[in-house]
């Protein structure tokens, strides 16, 4: 069948014999396709006999394909424009690709892939759609990524370069169409190439002391994002006050998306390999789960940072019921500073304190993701400072629970809650490692010592408190019960100044301060009989006085003591009232 003819007979023939090709190609490939995944569920895969099967559809498919693009390139007859012939193009590519992916031959597969992204790369800069870019990203960026693989391409090459490396450059006619979409494809691999290059991209990651090599070009760009997030953080974080801590939060938005980024490039990896029945023991795969966990840890330690800082300062120990973004508006205006700390109603406290317990129990809960990961239980330190980082947030989960029960008057409630709380705190700094305090890094998991210490001063203190406050509310639901069963009626008859030494709860009835006209009571006087006995008292632990005058009267002798004596025995001659009992 002569192309041509079909084509100069009009536009209308052409384009039902390009239909008729495309249409061609994609039945054979959708049947080699449907041949693959019938048998993708056999453990051995495809056998020799079913691969060359669908090698010979793909072939047929690849065939067409590849008639298309000729029928097109006569651009004269077939008035197809740049882009269609560049399009069929990359789709003959890509049918090519897929058909020397089964016969195993890489070599040819990675040119064909590489041709195909760099005009896909082209269209869909040129086009500014979206339509190539899933395509790029779902089938050819991982063909190409395994078809380098295969070729023994470190992981570390970006695919970019790869799919410059092996583009057909010597393809005048391609690189020149190539160029007409968007001249910067071509050149980009270049340029990245050196941007790669750089010490940008870090070679390796270290968890808890052990160096793994980054073999990975995906996790490798990711952690170098990873780096520099957390450098422009501690920025950021420097800058940003502590009453803001909503601000502070929004922060932290950066290092989470990277961190994100890390992890889920790490799982692509660990996939990619399992699906080559790379097994568990290979080195590879260790350095891969290493890096999972690793990369893991980060972006749950970030996430905790983000919790502790919108529990505000001190994590939230400190009794404050912030204005969060109001206060930092009113702030401004600088007239009305004292109006911010007015306070809050009983309801809006309640409702920050459930805040603040929410927020514990997602870090409690991340804490409980990252104990989960590989590796983290047998770290024997890792696993005691995490144990004690768990401690430390119950206890300020335990503290905003028992602040609320204070608030709605439930005092018992509160002591008891507090109690737990301080015996929590005090377990966590026995088992916390000490950890440098610096309060110009950004928080995350690491809890300080001193946190830890503040918090069990904070709960000593608070303890007291409510000991106290239980006692008198003790006092005073006793007193109320004895005012309603009236088994105490005497004590509201006697007037308040013989009351003197009792807290007036119920408060103090003015009308009863004295008793008048006084009635005649007895009353102690002439404490004078109190001195004549005080001369003959003998207390516990002192020489009997009244002994040792008597003694030195009746034995004087010529000793030195005795002339110490003398003036003692003038002075107590003194104290006495008429010097009565004494000769
Ligand atoms: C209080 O502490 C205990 C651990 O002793 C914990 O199980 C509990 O969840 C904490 N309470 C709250 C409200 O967090
Ligand atoms: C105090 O707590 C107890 C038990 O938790 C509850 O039955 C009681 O209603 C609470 N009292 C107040 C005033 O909330
Ligand atoms: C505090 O906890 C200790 C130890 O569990 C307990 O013996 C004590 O009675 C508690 N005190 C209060 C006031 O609840």
């Amino acid at each position: 069948m002569d192309i041509t003819t079909f084509v100069v007979q009009g536009r209308d023939k052409a384009l039902l014999y390009v239909h008729l090709l495309l249409l061609t190609s994609e039945r054979a490939w959708a049947q080699a396709m449907g041949m693959k995944s019938s048998h993708a569920s056999d453990d051995k895969g495809l056998n020799s006999h079913a691969r060359s099967h669908v090698v010979s559809r793909l072939t047929k498919a690849a065939r067409a394909a590849e008639e298309l693009v000729e029928a097109l390139g006569a651009t004269d007859e077939s008035g197809a424009s740049t882009t269609d012939v560049l399009e069929a193009q990359a789709y003959a590519a890509m049918i090519q690709a897929a058909m020397c992916f089964e016969k195993h031959s890489w070599e040819a597969c990675l040119r064909n892939y590489a041709t195909a992204w760099v005009v896909y790369s082209a269209l869909q800069s040129s086009t500014k759609t979206d339509i190539y870019k899933e395509l790029l990203s779902e089938t050819i960026d991982p063909s190409i990524r395994y078809a380098a693989y295969q070729l023994k391409t470190p992981r570390t090459t970006p695919i970019p370069v790869i799919a410059h490396k092996a583009f057909p450059q010597s393809d005048s006619a391609l690189v020149e169409n190539v160029n007409q979409l968007d001249p910067t494809i071509l050149k980009q691999a270049d340029a990245s190439q050196d941007a790669k290059d750089g010490e940008s991209i870090p070679q390796t990651l270290t968890w808890r002391s052990r160096e793994v090599k980054i073999e990975d070009a995906q996790i490798a760009e990711a952690w170098a994002a990873v780096i520099q997030a957390k450098k422009t953080l501690s920025e950021k974080v420097k800058e940003i006050d502590d009453d803001h801590h909503f601000e502070k939060a929004a922060a932290y938005d950066e290092i989470l998306a990277a961190t994100g980024d890390a992890v889920d490039a790490t799982k692509t990896a660990i996939d990619e390999l399992r699906a080559e029945g790379v097994g568990s023991g290979d080195p590879r795969m260790q350095s891969l789960q290493i890096t999972r966990t690793a990369v893991n840890y980060e972006m749950v330690s970030w996430r905790i940072g983000r919790n502790r800082v919108l529990t505000g300062g001190d994590d939230g120990a400190a009794e404050r019921y912030g204005h969060g973004r109001r206060r930092r508006n009113k702030a401004k205006a600088k007239d009305e500073p004292l109006k911010d700390e007015r306070e809050l109603p009983t309801s809006k406290k309640l409702h920050k304190l459930k805040e603040k317990v929410a927020l514990y129990d997602g870090t409690l809960q991340n804490l409980r993701t990252i104990k989960e990961l590989p590796g983290v239980a047998a770290d024997e330190e890792l696993a005691a400072k995490l144990d004690a980082s768990v401690k430390y947030f119950e206890a300020l989960s335990n503290l905003s629970i028992a602040r609320s029960h204070s608030l709605v008057g439930n005092v018992t409630n509160a002591l008891a809650l507090i109690n737990h709380s301080l015996k929590l705190s005090e377990q966590a700094s026995s088992r916390m490692p000490n950890l440098a305090h610096d309060p110009t890094r950004p928080v995350n998991v690491d809890v300080s010592a001193e946190s830890i210490a503040s918090l069990s001063a904070l709960l000593t203190g608070e303890l007291q408190r409510h000991r106290a406050i239980v006692h008198i509310d003790n006092i005073r639901k006793e007193e109320i019960a004895n005012a309603h069963s009236g088994s105490a009626p005497s004590a509201a008859k006697v007037p308040l100044v013989d009351r003197l030494y009792d807290y007036p709860i119920g408060g103090v009835d003015l009308a009863n301060v004295v008793e008048f006209p006084p009635k005649r009571a007895l009353i102690p006087v002439k404490p004078i009989f109190l001195d004549v006995a005080w001369n003959y008292i003998g207390y516990p632990g002192k020489d009997p006085l009244a002994a040792s005058d008597v003694k030195a009267q009746s034995a004087p002798s010529a000793t030195g003591e005795q002339v110490e004596q003398k003036p003692e025995e003038k002075q107590s001659a003194k104290r006495g009232w008429f010097g009565f009992g004494r000769s």
